[in-house]
């Protein structure tokens, strides 16, 4: 670690240069981070609403919910592949301060356990799929369902406190990284 620094810092030494003599450099990328964190995190946290509002006993409501669901994924994980890279071009405009901020690093632990709580609803997702409707008396599958989808609630209050967590974070890294 003690030698990847300042190589780092060297070889990122013109991206430095100019995203801090130039304005518009770095409020475009800034601009970026914010736009992919509005839409990114305003449909997965609108999406997890629509998962805690579904009613149990609505079949017809759940299947829809759970098609909504399933067309959200593209854009949100768009938005986040640009939130790290636009996440990344700020980083490396100031290595030296984040690769020594605690604020960061925590940061980046909300965004790697956001990713993981985002696997763990993709398989919740395939799961309910994939048991559908379950007749009455199917006891065993009618338990299984119901099971996954308290996963699946789970994983959406995740969801909803880790966008949060990744925001506070971030206003916390401009202000005191
Ligand atoms: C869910 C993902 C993310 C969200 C919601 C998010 C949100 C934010 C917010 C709200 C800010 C404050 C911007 C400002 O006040 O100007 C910020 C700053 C920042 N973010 Fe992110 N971010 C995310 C992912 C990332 C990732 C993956 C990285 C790094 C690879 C990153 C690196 C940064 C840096 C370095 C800053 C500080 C910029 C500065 O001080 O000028 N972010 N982020």
């Amino acid at each position: 670690m003690s030698a990847l620094v300042p190589s780092l810092v060297h070889a990122f030494a013109p991206w430095q240069h100019l995203y801090g003599d130039s304005k518009a450099v770095s409020a475009a990328v800034t601009t970026v981070h914010l736009v992919a964190m509005l839409f990114g995190g305003g449909y997965a946290v609108a999406a997890d609403r629509t998962t805690l509002r579904a009613r149990s006993g609505d079949v017809g409501e759940r299947r829809r919910m759970l098609g909504e669901l399933h067309a959200l994924h593209t854009p949100v994980v768009v938005a986040l592949i640009v939130l790290f890279l636009s996440g990344a071009a700020m980083a490396a405009a100031d290595i030296e301060t984040f690769s020594k901020s605690p604020v960061f690093i925590a940061k980046l632990g909300v965004v790697a356990l956001l990713l993981v709580n985002g696997l763990m609803l993709l398989r919740a997702e395939r799961s309910l799929e994939r048991i559908g409707q379950p007749a009455p008396a199917d006891e065993v599958a009618v338990q299984r369902q119901a099971t996954v989808w308290r996963q699946l609630r789970a994983t959406a209050w995740a969801s909803a406190a880790l966008w949060t967590a990744a925001v506070v974070t971030g206003v916390l890294l401009t202000n005191a990284a």
